[in-house]
């Protein structure tokens, strides 16, 4: 009995949970309902209890488990999620996006916060394509330049390497406000739809610009024709406009300087550009800048595929930009036959030359009296594109051609001025500095104009059957007369050190000295005999020669001297 009432009070003490499940709830109804004095029958309903209490736990972690699993297992074998690209948001609750070049108006997930989304950013789709997740912005993608921006901020940019064709495209989120030019480059997303980063433009066109040092015409020894040439066709139009208007008579774009290397044809832009920004500011009587663009042509033809094109584009570009301040601007471009040459030809025969419709498209959109003057340069005139040469480009070709006696003894003159030292010696046998000098320029010039044995350069066989004999003073240049008074002068310098006590100045011998020297080691002789390198230094028709024979100097004999296709 005593026993009875205890296991009564436990039970009564005893609060079952509050529990959904029936079978315990069933169990509390039935120990409700027991037979009061069955102590028995107590001890194994709370036993069944508490072993239901346990199983009721053990099924739900295992059902916990299962879940998990089963998460698992869907995450593991549902498809990836697409990546697109957000465009904007054209109401709440809906993107835009595109992925390639499909575009989707999608659902955003309203788990996710739409306001962070950026234009430009990638996006995750799922199958429905809705917008699940941010990726933020694609941390790759190709570089390209922009040509345009307009005035919704749409950037136009060159979609394939030419630039020949282009396309517009957004500006990402971060580049809304960045001020983008011309010329510079942007980042797009693999999409290309939206630019993500801007590059601003190396500043590879003032690169082009050189300084243009005083130059005036008379630093140029003989070249008589070809400066009036110049002078004529490009520093009158310049300087009467109104007369040119008045007569219908169009401007001249161009010129080609050509002829031999060393005479002059670099020295003579640069003194066109000096010499006629210098009219040109005395006649509008304000300040005008020359601008001198230096284009080495086998540069521009080293660069990559398509690039040359894009260089030729954008050296007019700088040209035009500079001429609309206000400015003369001279486009030189040396050695033009590399880059300007006649179309399937020459080395790169399978490469068609896409630079030179570049050129003229080039040319013909420059307007007469834009100030911008263009200049080639080249050894090999006939090399040329003759569509270059069309009447509207470059219309004048003025030959730079090798100084004669006149011309060499002026040059010379020029770099052997009065300031320069001369041997007391040599003075004091002349009576007078001035005659000393006279005596020397006429000794140095007619030593190389001698026709000797010891003069014979170069032998040309022509087409026709006929041999000609070059001498010294057929391969005579500007650049060789002012190395040999550069030589010359060496001589004297290490005769002052070697004596400091006595007065040194340059001998008649040192000139002769020099120019020996000058024949056998100037770099501009081609050490080689392939005869495409004698072509550019010898003034003949290429057409006309058959070959060149090389007469190596101290040969004596005719074993020595090498025949050369
Ligand atoms: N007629 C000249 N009067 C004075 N100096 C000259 C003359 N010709 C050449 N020179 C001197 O030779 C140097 C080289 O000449 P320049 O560079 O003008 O030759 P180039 O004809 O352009 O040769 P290349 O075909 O090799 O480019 C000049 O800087 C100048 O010092
Ligand atoms: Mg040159």
């Amino acid at each position: 009995m005593k026993r009875d009432r205890y296991q009564e009070d436990k039970y009564e003490e005893f609060q079952p949970p509050e529990t959904s499940l029936r079978a315990l709830t069933l169990l509390d109804e039935i120990l409700r309902a027991r037979p009061p004095q069955d102590a028995r029958l107590l001890n194994y309903l709370l036993l069944l209890r508490h072993q239901l209490e346990v199983d009721e736990k053990q099924f739900q972690e295992a059902q916990k488990a299962l879940q998990e699993y089963e998460q698992v297992y869907e995450k593991l074998t549902s498809p990836a999620n697409r990546i697109g690209v957000y465009l904007g948001s054209p109401a709440d609750g809906v993107a835009m996006i595109a992925v390639g070049d499909t575009e989707y108006y999608a659902n955003i997930d309203p788990k996710m916060d739409a306001s962070t989304l950026k234009v430009g950013t990638r996006v995750r789709i799922n199958e429905a394509f809705a917008v699940v997740g941010d990726l933020g912005y694609h941390p790759q993608g190709p570089i390209v330049k922009v040509q345009e921006v307009l005035e919704d901020g749409r950037l136009r940019v060159a979609s394939d390497p030419q630039g020949m064709s282009g396309r517009l495209v957004l500006r990402g989120h971060d580049l809304a406000e960045v001020t983008i030019k011309p010329g510079d480059e942007v980042r797009m997303e693999p999409n290309l739809k939206v630019a993500l980063e801007h590059f601003a433009q190396r500043e590879a066109r003032d690169y082009y610009f050189e300084e243009v040092p005083e130059i005036p015409w008379s630093a140029i020894g003989g070249q008589e024709d070809a400066i009036r040439v110049i002078r004529d066709t490009i520093e009158l139009p310049l300087l009467h406009p109104e007369l040119f208007r008045k007569f219908e008579k169009q401007p001249i774009k161009g010129i080609l300087l050509y002829g031999p290397p060393g005479c002059g044809k670099t020295l003579i832009g640069k003194a066109t550009a000096y010499n006629l920004t210098q009219e040109y500011r005395r006649q509008l009587g304000r300040d005008v800048r020359e601008y001198f663009m230096y284009i080495s042509g086998p540069k521009i033809l080293n660069m990559w595929l398509g690039e040359s094109e894009r260089m030729v584009r954008e050296i007019f570009a700088a040209a035009r930009e500079k001429a609309r301040e206000g400015n003369l601007v001279f486009i030189f471009i040396d050695e033009a036959e590399s880059i300007l040459r006649v179309r399937n030809s020459g080395r790169f025969t399978h490469i068609s030359n896409t630079v030179v419709p570049q050129f003229c498209a080039e040319m013909d959109g420059l307007v007469s009296l834009e100030n911008v003057v263009v200049m080639l340069t080249s050894n090999r005139p006939d090399y040329i594109d003759p569509a270059i040469l069309r009447p509207g480009r470059i219309d004048r070709k003025v030959k730079v051609a090798r100084p004669d006696k006149q011309a060499s003894r002026d040059i010379l003159a020029i770099y052997l001025h009065p300031n320069i030292p001369l041997d007391p010696a040599t003075v004091r046998e002349y009576g007078s500095e001035e005659a000393a000098r006279e005596a020397l320029l006429d000794g140095a010039i007619e030593y190389l104009w001698r026709k000797h044995p010891e003069t014979e350069f170069v032998q040309v066989y022509l087409r026709n059957g006929g041999v000609e004999t070059l001498y010294w003073r057929d391969m005579v240049s500007g650049a060789l007369i002012k190395s040999v008074v550069d030589r010359a002068k060496e001589f004297a310098i290490r005769r002052a050190i070697e004596e400091p006590s006595v007065e040194h100045g340059i001998r008649p011998d040192d000139l002769k000295r020099a120019i020996e020297m000058e024949y056998r080691e100037n770099e501009i002789f081609p050490k080689s005999d392939v005869m495409e390198d004698w072509l550019k230094l010898i003034d003949y028709e290429p057409e006309y020669v058959a070959s060149v024979k090389p007469i190596r100097p101290g040969s004596g004999g005719d074993d020595l001297r090498r025949t050369v296709i």
